[in-house]
């Protein structure tokens, strides 16, 4: 049976009675992944970031450049090789076999899935806000989430801000049956379904209306850099980094969040006319053209205003409101809508391309992977995917969904990195992509060991806290854990003479997931326990390899 789990797929070319559109070159790929990269993150997860980490929530933004570019490149030596739709879990069942595989599509369900529900949210708090300032104010029952409302209602002692009254507000004013009160987002639910509808009805509406709305929110994020740089205060500079890099790393959720996305260009691999070429280079192009409006907005954003002042829902919209660049301030709030749409289409789309690969594989069954007869979708995975994006939308809140999405995807990079290393050599095509190799043997040692001396000397309580056995709290015991791992993969690349790339990737991916918080573990645990149920009750025993297909 241990030999089974990790049974490993070779042959991708599926018999299918109906085809996806190949109608995707480099620029399609190019928008949608920046359509999936820019939204709820930049407009709403980092103000928390910000107050966290003041300015030097820059060099967070840095980072997580580093750990995605990499995890970039070992995505696109995959998807060079396996150009077809179920992105990393594909690959991950090329090189580690099933079991990760399962787990991996797993994974991402995390990513694609509770990822849209953070955003429904926030595109639900920018709509609702905005029809605010128009004076067309809704009920707050039916804009607030559930379990908002009522950890709103039990806050005793602190003042409130605008937000939190407003959910204490929907907590008193919401209508009963029985003792349960009726409170949910209306909003976040409704653009769930009627994004779920347009991804059912075809790949072409998607695309054009994908294309058109990477434009307006590129356009307007390049104007607030350009007016925002007028408006900064070197005074809010200083100090640079006012928690120090623990405050900074407070941040890492929700900066990572704003760079997923770029790995959604992988699940269209059947739909690009070239994908073996096209992938890696959108996946690229639209990593490094939203890195650099990260940066530059980041620095506008704790330039215009006290980095105190940013722990709101809607940071840009409100530093230019505190400027008093009204004008503008609507501007964002509409552009922030318009983004947070594409990045939902974007995902909605790649869940189900990732079930549809799954399924034709027999780790689910076979409805998953459908495809509609005229508008040539995965249908029933489309609307299973809004169910699951719009059924827990009654029940969680942003927060909570933003973790969860950050821990899962960090986790889903790991392995498509430590998979790159697993691949067979192999000898070059004309016009795909090959990750350089450079020689890890001394190098990757060699960082290890530098990094150690560098971090010895100046932090020197560093270690004596994560080498000392009796702390079990989550940032030594996480700390300590990556070092052993670091340790480890030193050992191996000196064995094996790994290639450096992946190998970086690995360190960077792990290196953000000790930011991560306990609770975030223990869920993220609980989850990965439940997949692994599933894949034994059902994956297991249907899987094509179980029955030699
Ligand atoms: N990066 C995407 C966003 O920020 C998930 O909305």
């Amino acid at each position: 049976m241990f030999k089974s789990l990790f049974r490993r797929k070779t042959n991708f070319h599926y018999e299918s009675e109906h085809e996806l559109h190949k109608v995707l070159n480099v620029r399609d790929l190019t928008f949608f992944g920046i359509a999936a990269i820019i939204g709820g993150g930049i407009f709403s997860s980092i103000g928390q970031a910000c107050y966290e980490g003041g300015p030097g929530v820059v060099f967070l933004f840095i980072i997580c450049a580093v750990a995605c570019g990499f995890a970039a490149l070992c995505y696109a030596e995959f998807s060079s090789r396996i150009p077809v739709s179920g992105s990393a879990y594909t690959y991950a069942y090329a090189s580690f076999g099933e079991l990760f595989a399962w787990i991996i599509g797993w994974a991402l369900l995390m990513e694609y899935s509770i990822g849209n529900i953070y955003i429904a949210f926030s595109w639900s708090g920018y709509f609702t806000h905005l029809l605010d300032a128009m004076n067309m104010h809704s009920p707050r029952w039916l804009i607030t989430d559930y379990k908002t409302a009522s950890g709103v209602s039990v806050i005793r002692g602190t003042v409130l801000n605008e937000d939190e009254l407003s959910a204490l507000q929907a907590w008193k004013s919401a209508p009963m049956i029985g003792s349960l009160k009726i409170i949910f987002d209306l909003p976040a639910l409704i653009i769930n379904v009627l994004i779920t509808m347009l991804v059912y009805r075809g790949i072409n509406e998607s695309r054009k209306t994908s294309n058109a709305m990477v434009i307006l929110k590129l356009a307007v994020i390049i104007l607030i850099i350009v007016v925002g740089a007028f408006y900064i205060d070197i005074e809010n500079y200083k100090p640079f980094a006012p928690k120090g890099f623990d405050g900074i790393m407070q941040g890492v959720s929700a900066v990572f969040f704003t760079y997923i996305g770029f790995d959604a260009v992988s699940t269209l691999a059947e739909e690009s006319k070239n994908p073996q070429r096209d992938l890696p280079r959108g996946m690229f192009y639209s990593l490094i053209i939203c890195t650099v409006l990260y940066i530059l907005i980041s620095l506008v954003l704790t330039g215009m205003a006290p980095y105190s002042l940013l722990k709101v829902d809607d940071p840009l919209a409100f530093v230019l409101n505190y400027k008093g660049i009204k004008w503008l301030e609507y501007i964002v709030s509409i552009s922030a809508i318009i983004a947070m749409t594409s990045v939902l289409l974007v995902f909605q789309m790649g869940q189900p391309r990732i079930w549809m690969s799954m399924s034709r594989d027999g780790l689910l069954p076979k409805a998953f992977s459908k495809i509609h007869p005229k508008y040539k979708t995965p249908g029933f995975s489309t609307i299973v995917t809004g169910l699951v994006v719009g059924v827990p939308i009654l029940f969680t809140d942003a927060n909570f969904v933003l973790d969860f999405t950050s821990i899962g995807t960090i986790f889903a990079f790991i392995l498509v990195c430590g998979g790159v290393l697993l691949l067979p050599k192999r000898d070059k095509v004309t016009g795909g992509f090959h990750m350089p190799y450079v020689n890890s043997k001394f190098i990757f040692p060699a960082i290890i060991i530098i990094t150690i001396l560098f971090t010895y000397y100046n932090v020197p309580n560093y270690f004596i806290g994560v080498l000392n056995l009796k702390n079990w709290d989550i940032f030594n015991l996480s700390h300590r854990l990556m070092w052993i791992a670091l340790l480890f993969l030193s050992a191996l690349s000196y064995k094996k003479q790994y290639s450096l790339i992946p190998m970086l990737g690995l360190t960077t991916c792990m290196y953000l997931l000790t930011g991560m918080k306990a609770e975030n573990w223990i869920w993220f645990f609980i989850w990965f326990f439940i997949g692994l149920i599933l894949y034994f009750a059902y994956g297991y025993r249907k899987s094509n390899l179980a029955h030699g297909k």
